[in-house]
Parts: structure tokens; sequence; C-alpha cells
């Protein structure tokens, strides 16, 4: 009987973020990142290697991906099989424990869970760090998703030197950050394609690059040092850089919607009144606001004026990847 290995990954949201790569056969990004993985959002996914199988099949929450959908998974179950030898397609049952359509990176909890399970199912034996390198082979952002707490993910310069590794798990200290979900519309331009268009296209990108290493060393002090302003205020600049950089491309683009600049704007204000809030957002609407636990009664009745109660999510931090076998 062929077994099957279930892993479960929670998702995270990067503080300094990665954008853009070195290389992109090998997922060597340009600059370093670090992310805090979140308790409330994660992908469960099991996979089986079997022999009678033509081809691999690919569920997504319980439904059969056409292969053209699944194309990026094959692509990764390639890998896997090109390193453990393991010569059969597989099964893939993926389960997203997202909100509904809240489109919040299910790349990065998906290629961890992958990484995982496939890599286990195939007879690997690979340590965290050996992990991490498999699914950044998958997603970027991924490669921290394999652990949990504070995460740095190291650049790199080789598949071997680009790994990620805990900066502080357990957090033994009030942080959290609450989701707002904004109504999904379609998406500009997928963060592979959009990050490549910066790197290619905007004059400001060497900045980003200079500027994300000092964002690095402020924010390893910061979170060492246990400092919630600090941290949102790094968080902050950077995230909006990494969105300027966007808008400075050719053919520019965004990710903003107008409950974006209302969600932004209510952290603003919100801040003026002296609540210590901050919102970092990814490749798309949905702004995440960093905060502490004690104000978040607050700042969840500022934003029911402007939204409702479901689309506001506190999560606190999540654990690293877990991975069982049947
Ligand atoms: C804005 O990891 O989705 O969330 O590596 O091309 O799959 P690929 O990109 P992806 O990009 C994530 C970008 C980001 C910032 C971050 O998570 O660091």
């Amino acid at each position: 009987m062929a077994k099957t290995v279930t892993a479960k990954a929670h998702t995270n949201i990067a503080l300094v973020k990665y954008w853009g790569k070195k290389d992109a056969a090998l997922m060597i990004p340009q600059n370093g990142s670090i992310s805090l993985t979140l308790d409330h959002f994660y992908t469960q996914t099991s996979v089986t290697f079997d022999a009678h199988l033509s081809a691999d099949q690919v569920y997504f929450n319980h439904q059969l991906l056409p292969a053209a959908k699944a194309a990026r998974i094959s692509r990764f179950l390639d890998l896997v099989r090109h390193r453990s030898g393991q010569a059969t397609f597989a099964t893939v049952q993926t389960e997203n424990h997202v909100p509904t359509s809240a489109g919040l990176a299910s790349s990065a909890s998906g290629f961890a869970a992958l990484a995982g399970a496939a890599s286990r199912a195939a007879g690997l034996r690979l340590d965290a760090a050996g992990l991490s390198r498999l699914a950044r082979r998958g997603s970027g952002s991924a490669t921290r998703s394999i652990f949990g707490g504070f995460v740095e993910w190291h650049a790199g310069h080789d598949d071997q030197s680009s790994y990620a590794e805990v900066l502080q798990d357990p957090v033994n200290w009030d942080i959290q950050m609450i989701a707002v979900v904004l109504k999904a519309t379609q998406k500009p331009i997928s963060s592979t394609d959009g990050m490549a268009r910066v790197v290619a296209t905007s004059p400001y990108y060497p900045a980003w690059v200079t500027t994300a290493e000092t964002d690095l060393k402020r924010m390893r002090q910061a979170i060492i040092a246990r400092d919630l302003t600090a941290v949102g205020q790094i968080a902050e600049t950077n995230a909006m850089r990494m969105h300027a950089l966007n808008l400075s491309a050719d053919p520019a683009f965004n990710y903003f919607t107008a409950d974006t600049l209302t969600a932004i704007q209510a952290v603003s204000d919100l801040r003026s009144h002296g609540i210590n809030c901050y919102y970092t957002l990814d490749a798309g609407p949905n702004v995440k606001i960093i905060c502490a636990g004690q104000d978040t009664n607050v700042i969840m009745t500022r934003l029911q004026q402007h939204f409702d109660a479901d689309q506001l999510i506190v999560a606190k931090p999540g654990p690293g990847i877990t991975i069982t076998e049947k």
C-alpha cells in the first residue's frame, strides 16, 4: 500500500517584504525578508504516490483541478520525483482553511504544506532548513511558512544558501494582526509577474534592495526588543515602498482598491488618536493591521464604520509545519 502523508502549514505575512527575484529558476530573491506566521489561516495537504496513476491528480477543496490549473503543482512534484527517485504520479488533496475568497496569500501555506507532504511521501527525510529550501522552489513566500512565529528568509546566492529560519518562536509577547478582507476584484497582475516587471523596469529598484537591507537589521532588533511600535513602523514603511515600486514600473500597476485606501486611512486616524496600530499589504487589496490585543475592540469598532464584522479577522502568531504519516 502506498503511504499517504499529510502536512499542515500556516500562512505568513511579511513585515519586510520579498519583492523581486535574482534567479527565477532557483527562486533566489533579490533581498532577504522577515515575516510573522499566523494562526488563523492554513493549508492542509495530503500526498500519495500511486503506481496506478497515469497523471497527477490534484484536488483543491475536494474538487479535481484541470491539468492546466494543476501544472504548477505537477512541476513541483517533478522536482520531488527527481530528487527522490520516486517515479510514479501522485494524488494531492489540498484544503485551504482561509475564509472563502479572502485572497490571503495561499501560495505560502500551500507550497509549504506540499513540500512537507510530497517530500516525506516520496521517501525524502529533509530537516527544517531542507524543507524550507524545497518549499522555496514552489513559491518564494512558502520558504518562510515552514516555521512558526517570526521568521527570516536569508536571500542567499544559490539553492543551498537561500532558506528561512526562526527568529522568535514562540512569540511570547502581545502582537497580532487584524486582516481586513476586502472584496476581491480581478488581480491586476500575479505576484510572480508583478515583481519581475518591477525588477526589469522600475528605476527605483536598486534603492529598494538597499533599504530592505536596513529594514532587515532594524526589524531583527525590534523583534528582539519586543517593540511593537518599531515593528509596525518598519513594516508599514517597507510595505509602502514595495507598492511604490509597482507605481513606478513600466507599465505601472497597483493592487489597491478604494476600500484599501479607506482601511489605510482608518489606521492613520486611529494612530492620530493614540492607538498604536500599523498596516501592511501584500500583492492584493487586503490590509493587515499590526496591533496589540488590548486595542482590538477600539480598532474593530472604528473599522466597522466601513466594513462588515465578517470582513475583520483577528490573527495571532501561528505555529510551524506539522507532518503526519498514515
Ligand atoms: C508581496 O511568494 O507569491 O507577499 O515566489 O513568485 O510565488 P512567487 O511569489 P510570492 O510573492 C509574495 C510577495 C509578497 C511579499 C512576501 O510575502 O514577502
